[in-house]
């Protein structure tokens, strides 16, 4: 069982993410933290021990991250969202209050109390409280099995032409976060833009039944609609639970090792991640990150599987 910590922005799929995590046996959840991004982090973090009350999730400690990015102002998500970031199902009131500490100094205690190696952090949403535990506490950079975090793409945007949503609304934590030494494995928009929930998908769900399968229902009623009006998706791409259908199961995705870094001049291009996929490598080239991906890039057939288990 991997333990992961999930730092999110709830959010419609970050929702789903926190579900699919508590549900699957092959992970557990270490510590649920949040970050400002898809709405407030009032909103969010509301919305994250809503989830918990619905999922059923006891005794994981949930944490209020950072309310805005390190340099830039804020930015939201509601054309996708709506302005409470967990539009379309009511949400029952919390029955446990987040742990005083805070995001960041729970992400460092969780690190630091565990094995080295035990701990994979799963960021959804802005790197903002990542970025923060990494430079006030390095020692957790080496103790960190990997970060695997939805967010950029290869050469896809959706905030901006090049740019993803998750990364460009705080690039310098993103940053901060793609040049720390542990492993990184961005699962980008070329994947997520593949993980649509289907009609035949919502099926499936709502066949189960229960309480939670319901909410997703609801969530991906909402989520769809959004994602038809504001970018034509006919089925909405359902981005978070990616990452962590990575982590229960890495053959559901192909990956390939490659320079990987996040542009912070560019005028066009704020918050693009690039990845350098020329083969061979150059000499210079320093392949530390891992990017996920679905897609053919660059005429380089570097990645060939379909999502077997990345639909929600
Ligand atoms: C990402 O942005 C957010 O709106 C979603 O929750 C997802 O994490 C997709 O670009
Ligand atoms: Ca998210």
């Amino acid at each position: 069982t991997r333990r992961i910590i999930l730092d999110c922005d709830p959010g419609h799929d970050d929702a789903i993410a926190m579900l699919l995590a508590h549900g699957n046996p092959d992970v557990e959840l270490a510590a649920v933290t949040t970050v400002a991004g898809n709405a407030g982090i009032e909103a969010v973090t509301r919305n994250a021990l809503a989830v918990a009350r619905i999922a059923g999730i006891t005794g994981v400690p949930f944490a209020a991250g950072a309310g805005r990015p390190l340099v830039r102002s804020v930015e939201y998500a509601p054309d996708i969202h709506g302005d409470s970031g967990l539009d379309g199902p009511v949400l029952p009131e919390p029955t446990f209050d987040v742990d005083p500490r805070g995001a960041v100094q729970l992400i460092i205690d969780t690190v630091m109390a565990s094995e080295p190696g035990e701990i994979t952090l799963v960021p959804t949403g802005a790197l903002t409280n990542i970025a923060l535990a990494a430079r006030i506490e390095p020692r957790i950079v080496p103790r960190v099995r990997e970060v695997v975090l939805m967010g950029g793409g290869v050469h896809v945007g959706n905030w901006n032409a090049t740019s993803e949503f998750n990364i460009v609304i705080d690039p310098e934590a993103a940053h901060i976060v793609f040049n720390e030494s542990w492993p990184l494995t961005m699962v980008g928009l070329d994947v997520t833009h593949q993980a649509l929930a289907t009609a035949e998908v919502r099926e499936r769900i709502a066949a189960v039944g229960t309480r939670p399968a319901v909410f997703v229902g609801e969530l991906l009623d909402f989520f769809g609609a959004t994602y038809l009006a504001s970018q034509g998706f006919a089925s909405p791409p359902v981005h978070d639970p990616v990452a962590v259908a990575y982590v229960i199961d890495p053959s559901v995705l192909e990956v390939v090792k490659a320079p990987l870094d996040v542009e912070l001049a560019g005028t066009l291009t704020l918050g693009m991640t690039v990845a350098d996929l020329r083969r061979p490598a150059p000499r210079t080239a320093r392949p530390r990150c891992r990017c996920a991906s679905t897609s053919v890039a660059s005429g380089i057939s570097w990645s060939t599987r379909s999502h077997r288990s990345a639909t929600p």
